[in-house]
């Protein structure tokens, strides 16, 4: 009697379409397998290497049951179905095929935006060409065979192969992290916390360049660590001298949340940052990024830190024109950025993409692509749409706010006994608590500022123009002119009434946090005592 596998069946399709609304790509086969029949899912002989292909070129381990199979699909966008609905066929030889029937592919495809339609192996790609080429009116792509009656083809052609349906699914090609690191090995930023990585030196290196450029920070980073070197140190500090050792770098908040994460860490940690991201995530003013930051670069551990250099970047190489400000195109850009992550050196991977974005991959201007190590691989590139991408929705204008700026000075027997008023801003609104010289709401002209000086109480005074000045906070900006007004005393009353602060200028440059808004007006005091 002859074996089941040698004789002609007539088969239906035993397995359903796979199939999502997010699905981009549709790969198809012919007809399943015996395997597969049995199994009664895609590609279930054990020596098929479709499952291990799809896992090396989509950076993921290789699913197992048919449930992470299912789910492996569902999470990279990629539909599954066959050529053929029905035909006579032997065993699970795709060349016995006769009287087929194909598939109906209309379904997926209305209920989908399939991107790429590919094949694999060549049968498949020949019968697709033979009964739905017509119907579909796509072109479908031609990939090597993944069954084992393709042995000659080594899983590494076939990875090297596949690799194309990387780019309709917008995913990362595999390689790229590696790429990376040993770029980042020849052309890494020698920068002050990177000599030492310590849980605190990264904490408060990624704070400090939160919204702030290297260069700004440089020297912030050394004064601050010369004197706060420790979270013990850091968690005592009063909060006049923390604001004065964060004195113009702006967001002042950060320093605030600093001190209260340094205290708690001395009571919930004994003083170490916590090794554990979701730990990390739990401390003031640490969010997804920081903490992915500390706990790679400090910890070694496998996080993502994903900036703003690192989703221009990826947005870039993937041609991604969503709006990268969308938390839906931030979560799936930094989906990419952890399956380009490699399997080690973690927290140079993310240095890496900071310093490709920073360096080479700028934000305004052209990119340096001839310097880019994915240069090959880059979608924005190779369309010739660098400077378009990424895509962000214009901010709303800032809201204009004008602002009359007092230098008020009392001159004393010399120089150094000059004193100039200071008046401690609001606890709530913009720079809560810091110092400022005295202000006043408007378009202040100087005859409206001789005005306030006689308001105040001022009968004697010099008075003179110190200049219009900008300045330009996230969501505002303030449009400055400044007065200077020298005056022989303040009466207490004046004083207690304004609540001013009275101090020579020595003390306020070495004890008085003074935002940089005011730093024009701060820098025309000394000229300003020459001249008295
Ligand atoms: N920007 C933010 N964090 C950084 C880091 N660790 N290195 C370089 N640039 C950065």
């Amino acid at each position: 009697m002859k074996s089941e596998l040698s004789v002609y069946k007539r088969i239906d399709h035993p397995i359903p379409p796979l199939f999502d609304r997010d699905s981009r790509i549709l790969i198809l086969g012919s007809f399943p397998s015996v395997k597969s029949r049995e199994a009664a899912f895609f590609y279930g002989h054990p020596q098929n290497r479709f499952w291990k292909t799809m896992a090396r070129v989509l950076s993921c381990p290789v699913p197992g049951t048919i449930d992470e199979k299912k789910e492996f699909l569902h999470r990279n966008h990629v539909a599954v179905w066959d050529v053929i609905k029905s035909c006579d066929i032997i065993g699970s030889s795709d060349s016995s095929i006769r009287n087929v029937v194909p598939n109906d592919l209309t379904d997926i495809l209305d209920q989908c935006d399939i991107r790429q339609i590919f094949c694999n192996g060549a049968k498949s790609h020949q019968y697709y060409e033979k009964y739905l080429r017509e119907q579909t009116g796509i072109e479908a792509c031609r990939l090597p065979s993944t069954s084992p009656a393709n042995a000659a083809f080594s899983l590494e052609r076939l990875e090297n192969e596949w690799k194309v349906i990387c780019g309709p699914l917008m995913a990362v090609p595999p390689g790229i992290g590696r790429v990376l690191l040993s770029w980042f090995d020849y052309n890494a930023r020698l920068l002050p916390w990177r000599s030492d990585p310590t849980p605190y030196h990264v904490w408060i290196s990624e704070i400090m360049l939160q919204q702030t450029r290297v260069e700004a920070v440089r020297g912030y980073y050394d004064r601050w660590m010369e004197e706060l070197p420790d979270i013990r140190s850091l968690s005592e500090v009063s909060d006049e001298r923390l604001m004065k050792l964060w004195e113009g770098l702006g967001y002042y908040n950060r320093a605030r949340n600093l001190k209260e994460a340094a205290v708690a860490v001395m009571d919930q940690y004994q003083g170490e940052l916590p090794g554990d991201y979701q730990k990390l995530l739990r401390l003031k003013g640490i969010g997804e990024y920081t903490a992915g930051a500390i706990a790679s670069i400090a910890f070694g551990l496998p996080e993502v830190a994903v900036d703003g250099n690192a989703l221009r970047v990826f947005a870039r190489l993937l041609g991604e024109t969503g709006d990268i400000n969308r938390q839906t195109v931030k979560k799936s850009l930094a989906a990419e950025v952890r399956r380009a992550m490699p399997h080690e050196r973690y927290g140079d991977f993310n240095q890496a993409l900071m310093d490709l974005g920073a360096t080479v991959c700028i934000p305004n201007g052209k990119p340096d692509c001839d310097k880019c190590p994915l240069e090959n691989d880059c979608l924005a590139h190779r369309q010739g749409r660098e400077t378009e991408l990424p895509v962000k929705q214009k901010k709303q204008p800032r809201k204009k706010e004008q602002l009359g700026v007092f230098v008020i000075l009392i001159p004393g027997k010399d120089s150094e006994e000059t004193r100039v008023v200071l008046h401690k801003r609001p606890g709530k609104g913009l720079l809560p608590n810091l110092w400022e010289f005295p202000c006043v709401p408007g378009d202040i002209t100087l005859k409206e500022a001789e005005k306030c000086a006689e308001i105040w109480g001022f009968s004697e005074y010099v008075i003179n123009e110190l200049g219009e000045g900008k300045h330009i906070f996230s969501h505002v900006e303030w449009q400055m002119k400044g007065y200077c007004l020298k005056v022989d005393r303040i009466p207490d009353d004046v004083r207690e009434k304004q609540a001013w602060e009275i101090v020579t200028v020595a003390q306020a440059a070495d004890r008085y946090a003074l935002p940089s808004a005011f730093g024009l007006y701060r820098k025309q005091i000394e000229k300003e005592i020459r001249g008295v």
